[in-house]
């Protein structure tokens, strides 16, 4: 596409000027946005630039390979892959409230990141994949007052100590043009594909306190959920499909016995921007065979239901 190209060449040329020759760091998060904006960095600047990864184990099943083997493997881009599930999890114990999670994973990111920017000698640049739509809703919400919806992990600047400028090439940016940058850049169409996931990751779709064990329970179902969709060819007329674990049990019967157990949320949208969106109308026999699926291969869930609301007044995510 011809402006995207332009655009491409326009953002290279910036980097550079901004960065000169100073060392960059980008954190990935394992999404589209992340990625799409170290690999146009790396266009632009080479081996100043250095990627770190911090795994929180709150990814969904498989995503944080994905991302590993694409910055190793294809592009040979210096990765730093850093597995803090530990820290994230245990600083998670005992937290409920959603406001409360978000701050504790963006102030732990940064955390993180700060501690691999010392042992790899610092860095002048931090890289974050930010779109408008992050910049926007962190401030207020469409239209109306002043009110902070939720706070996004990435938005929002790094503490003072660290003494780094950021570097947002895709802060104009909506996602379906994100999409035709990675493109645009050779990313290929599945992974430029891939539903919007939170850098707060599944800790906003466990409601109430988040544990090893219910991420775990998530991620299988959800992984079960992703399938079938694939398997249905609907993946591409959904903007975003995720399973939420609640923190409410019902009881069941499942052979002879008595079960009590949690319930699953199902929700799938369509939307443009992440903005609005609206509830996805699956077709005939699909949630009905989600369901017992999920419920006859996932320990710990007995029943699962859907969530049929728009944005606004619900949000994508639940928290
Ligand atoms: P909501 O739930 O606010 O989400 O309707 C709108 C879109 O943004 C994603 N989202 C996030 N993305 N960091 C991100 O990078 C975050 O903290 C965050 N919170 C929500 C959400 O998945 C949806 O695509």
């Amino acid at each position: 596409d011809w402006t995207m190209a332009e655009f491409r060449q326009t953002k290279i040329a910036e980097i550079r000027a901004q960065v000169g020759s100073g060392r960059v760091l980008c954190g990935l998060s394992g999404g589209v946005d992340s990625a799409v904006a170290a690999v146009l960095i790396h266009e632009a600047i080479g081996e100043q630039l250095t990627c770190v990864f911090v795994d929180h184990g709150l990814l969904r099943a498989g995503e944080g390979e994905q991302v590993v083997s694409l910055f190793r493997n294809h592009y040979n881009i210096p990765l730093v892959h850093v597995n803090a599930e530990e820290q994230f999890l245990s600083g998670l114990a005992g937290v409920t409230d959603p406001e409360a999670k978000r701050k504790f994973i963006g102030k732990t990111f940064i955390d993180v990141f700060e501690a691999e920017a010392r042992k790899i000698g610092g860095a002048d640049f931090l890289a974050q994949g930010t779109l408008y739509p992050d910049v926007i809703e962190s401030v207020s919400f469409t239209g109306g007052p002043s009110v902070t919806i939720k706070s996004h992990h990435n938005v929002g600047g790094l503490p003072e100590r660290m003494n780094m400028q950021l570097v947002e090439p895709l802060r104009e940016l909506f996602k379906d043009e994100v999409r035709e940058l990675g493109r645009e850049l050779g990313l290929s169409e599945q992974f430029v594909g891939r539903h919007p996931f939170p850098g707060p990751g599944l800790a906003i779709r466990i409601p109430g306190e988040v544990t090893k064990e219910r991420c775990d329970i998530l991620r299988k179902a959800d992984a079960i959920y992703l399938e079938e969709i694939r398997k249905a060819g609907l993946y591409d007329a959904i903007w975003q499909a995720f399973a939420v674990l609640l923190p409410v049990r019902s009881v069941g019967v499942m052979g002879d016995g008595r079960t009590y157990d949690s319930v699953l949320a199902l929700r799938a949208v369509t939307s443009t921007d992440g903005m609005t969106a609206q509830a996805f109308q699956f077709p005939g026999d699909f949630l009905p065979r989600v369901t017992t699926r999920i419920i006859n291969e996932v320990r710990g869930i007995n029943r699962v239901t859907y969530d049929y609301t728009s944005k606004p007044p619900g949000t994508i995510e639940w928290e």
